[in-house]
């Protein structure tokens, strides 16, 4: 269990600067997920964490301890790949206990520790198998038993079940939550999928083109975005953004014909987010006309695209079978309470109700 701190962490690659100025605490036993596009800079990262990447500038602390010039094998972390690659010619057994045996912990003491790691990992029935005999899901458990076998002090994982089907992915989700409050060890884990960035994390840090955009709990970035950014990339499906202004009785919604909502903004507004639950057909009284183009249904939830004159089309979200069908025209009524705007550099800009 550990504290790690990072201190203007930078990096880059000759003359790319891929990490800007980086701080952050993460706590003893926290769960901490790193988000952000493609490039931002999650795996590196989290290869300067473990040592596998030199750092440009700054400092990195584990319990207080100055590690920035310590090895990776000397920092006391593991960590998972999204290509995690098992010794082919090693029994799970063998490949759990690698570490073990390469660090020269005593024989039984390793075979008791590897039956355990294994136990908890569900794979105990199939410690004599071979890799190539193991399905997709059990090769991954196999390599994240490869990485708590050491006790480590954090883990840090990248991407981990990305190779993974649907399916698997949910079962496995449950076992990494499930490990964690087992062994309560500190935890970064990168990943692109919404759903365990906000089921995993204590805490969220979105990325950006190597800088952080925001930190905070899922539902803080959820409901309190700092930014367009943020409330773009968190949601799925995503945030509607809609062009408006601040009007002399209200918020004004850009459209073919303008349209005012009782809302009232600190400062001059560009744009609204309105979330696909927060908007709902109705039969009269309503914010907006649509006409529906689109509707999936998945069971629980159908997802409705409707063009409402406004350039992109608008989603919302409805439960279970939506009541309309495409070129049907409807209302559409905005929960105002829970509407967003955004100011021309993009930080949210807080709305009042004009009563
Ligand atoms: N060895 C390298 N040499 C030069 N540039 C690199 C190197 N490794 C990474 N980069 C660049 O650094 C940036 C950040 O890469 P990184 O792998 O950290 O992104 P990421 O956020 O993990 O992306 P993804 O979600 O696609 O895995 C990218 O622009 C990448 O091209
Ligand atoms: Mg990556």
């Amino acid at each position: 269990m550990s504290e790690i701190v990072l201190r203007g962490l930078r990096k880059s690659f000759d003359s790319v600067e891929v990490i800007k100025e980086f701080d952050l605490t993460i706590a003893d036993g926290e769960r901490l997920v790193f988000v952000g596009p493609s490039g931002c800079g999650k795996s590196t990262l989290l290869r300067m964490i473990c040592g596998i990447d030199d750092i440009s500038f700054g400092r990195i602390y584990i319990d207080g301890v100055d590690v920035t010039a310590l090895p990776a094998a000397r920092r006391g972390l593991a960590m998972v790949f999204q290509n995690y690659a098992l010794y082919p010619h090693m029994t799970v057994r063998q490949n759990i206990g690698f570490s073990l045996r390469v660090a020269g912990v005593e024989r039984t003491v390793a075979s008791e520790r590897v039956v355990e790691v294994a136990q908890s990992l569900h794979l105990d029935h199939l410690l004599e198998r071979y890799p190539r005999e193991l399905s997709g899901g059990q090769r991954q458990r196999v390599a994240i038993g490869r990485a708590i076998v050491r006790q480590p002090k954090a883990f840090l994982f990248d991407e981990p079940l990305s190779n993974l089907d649907a399916a698997l992915r949910a079962e496995m989700r449950l076992e990494v939550a499930r490990l964690h409050s087992t062994y309560g060890a500190t935890m970064i884990y990168v990943t692109h999928d919404q759903t365990e960035a906000m089921t995993l994390a204590d805490r969220i840090v979105v990325l950006n083109q190597g800088r952080i955009e925001q930190i905070g709990t899922p539902s803080e970035l959820y409901e309190q975005p700092a930014n367009r950014f943020v409330a773009e990339f968190i949601g799925s499906p995503r945030i509607n953004i809609v062009a408006g202004r601040m009007g002399p009785e209200g918020m004004l919604l850009m459209s073919g014909a303008d349209r005012q909502l009782p809302v009232a903004a600190t400062r001059d507004v560009l744009a609204v987010g309105i979330r696909p639950e927060h908007i709902r057909p109705v039969e009269t009284g309503g914010h907006l006309n649509c006409t529906v183009r689109n509707v999936e249904f998945f069971g629980a939830e159908s997802f409705v695209y409707a063009d409402c004159n406004m350039g992109a089309d608008i989603v919302f979200r409805t439960d279970g079978r939506a009541p309309l069908r495409p070129g049907e025209n409807c209302q559409l009524l905005l929960t105002l309470e829970q509407m967003l705007a955004f100011d021309d550099g993009g930080k949210t800009v807080p709305l009042q109700a004009v009563v």
